[in-house]
């Protein structure tokens, strides 16, 4: 018989099971830093976890047998068998128009822009050459489990329109800006102090805080900018204080003689974006790899932040990065890790962990597991000041995960037989694993990719 009651009820028990996602399996996740806590007290592991999600968000997380109770009636539970469920990666610098560029032979840093970048980037003054690379960029991000980046586009606005326009449509945790260049530079892609910040301008006021997106004040480099450039750029950064600024720092010592010539008048390197008001909260600096205390010490005082960019720094022959000086316990600059393609040689924030461990042991430090799944996860957040956002699994944070498989190639499966701890596994992973390792990714809550499975 047929009960009107029934089936209001049939169709709201639907309604809730849809906007549900349960995931079961084993899950680290991270509350704290690693390089000051200690691995034990940075993190939560659960080796039979729970991760309910709605809205974009977790809901619950924990020890599945206690929280099972609290999946709505009709949710699929999807469980991921000898898998590892993670908070999504974090690159914290990454160049996405120099994807058509990795892996280009040559010397060091400005011979290699001269010769590659500066080249590749004269194509993203057209929206469909630019779009076609965003889409390809955003779809390896999540094929290697990567859902939160933060970006330099070109000096041409359009690059940034696209990026955006791509990373919404895909509701991607996204930060990006248009590069400033206004000297030593080709023609074709330089602007000018005053046309970078309106063109800035109009960008960050378009998509700052618009949904999942943020902006970020993109001055390539002390080099490319003039004086007035940069104190455009400054004037820019205080008048939106909430916006992020991102540019490069310390990379390469004939780089640093450079801005030592450009400007003789400032203290250091860091001292001339000081000069200028670009030294603050929000500040991602790449490499950081020939910095004095004084700078370590400035870094730490205006919670600025240094991306390591172990592969690019690698492939470049740029340097060691000091992990020891920059986590002092003293003064501990926030760290993360990132890729910095196109210089960087690969999407996957296992490989760049793995690089990131053997420029450690060059320099005589040790990086642990947890500490570098930290700098890819947890750190990466804190040195966005997302940390209450993102990189950590917990009830209220935003849903971006991604679920690694820890037999994902036949030697890796091999060497799982003979692994007994989760600091093992974890290492095991980064030391060999890849883009083959990710299993499923989720965005906001949602299947943003499944290995084998075609996404849009
Ligand atoms: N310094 C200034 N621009 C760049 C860039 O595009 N890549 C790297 N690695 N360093 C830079
Ligand atoms: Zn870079």
């Amino acid at each position: 018989m047929l009960n009107p009651a029934r089936n209001v009820e049939n169709s709201r028990t639907a309604q809730v099971a849809a906007s549900f996602t349960a995931l079961r399996g084993a899950a680290l996740s991270f509350k704290a830093d690693p390089f000051r806590v200690g691995d034990e007290a940075a993190t939560r592991y659960e080796s039979d976890a729970l991760v309910l999600m709605q809205g974009g968000k977790v809901t619950e997380f924990g020890n599945f047998d206690s929280l099972k109770d609290r999946i709505p009636s009709g949710v699929e539970v999807v469980h991921y068998r000898d898998s590892l469920i993670l908070p999504g990666f974090i690159d914290i610098h990454v160049h996405y128009p120099q994807t058509q560029i990795i892996g280009a032979y040559g010397k060091q840093l400005i011979d290699w822009l001269n010769r590659y970048t500066f080249v590749a980037e004269q194509q993203f003054s057209h929206e469909g050459h630019a779009r076609d690379v965003a889409r390809f960029f955003l779809g390896e991000c999540l094929r290697v489990g990567t859902t939160t980046s933060l970006v330099y586009g070109t000096v041409h606005p359009v690059s940034v329109d696209v990026f955006f326009e791509e990373a919404e449509r895909r509701n991607m945790r996204m930060i990006a800006g248009k590069v400033l260049m206004d000297r030593n530079a080709p023609d074709a892609l330089m602007d000018t102090a005053v046309s970078g910040y309106d063109d800035s301008k109009k960008l960050l006021e378009k998509w700052h805080g618009r949904g999942r997106l943020s902006y970020a004040i993109t001055p390539r480099f002390a080099p490319t900018s003039t004086p007035a450039q940069l104190e455009a750029a400054g004037a820019l950064w205080k008048e939106f204080p909430g916006v992020y600024m991102q540019t490069h720092l310390s990379e390469n010592q004939s780089e640093v003689e450079w801005v030592r010539d450009l400007f003789p008048e400032r203290k250091n390197y860091l001292d001339v974006y000081d000069h200028y008001g670009l030294v603050g909260k929000r500040a991602v600096f790449g490499h950081g790899i020939h910095l004095g205390e004084n700078e370590w010490q400035r870094c730490y005082d205006a919670g600025a932040a240094i991306a390591h960019c172990p592969t690019s720094n690698e492939f470049l022959g740029s340097g060691l990065f000091r992990f020891d000086i920059a986590k002092n316990n003293a003064r501990p600059v926030r760290v993360g890790l990132a890729t910095d393609l196109g210089a960087g040689t690969s999407f996957s924030q296992l490989q760049t962990m793995n690089e990131a461990y053997k420029i450690a042991q060059l320099s005589g430090f040790s990086l642990s597991a947890i500490q570098a799944y930290y700098l890819a996860t947890r750190g990466a957040a804190e040195a966005l000041y997302l940390e209450d956002k993102i990189g950590t699994i917990a009830p209220g944070f935003e849903a971006d995960l991604v679920v690694l498989d820890l037999r994902s190639t036949p030697l890796i499966d091999f060497r799982m037989n003979h692994c007994t701890t989760l600091q093992e596994s974890l290492f095991i992973q980064m030391m060999m694993g890849d883009d083959r390792a990710t299993r499923a990714v989720y965005v906001a809550g949602e299947l943003a990719y499944s290995r084998g499975e075609s996404f849009g």
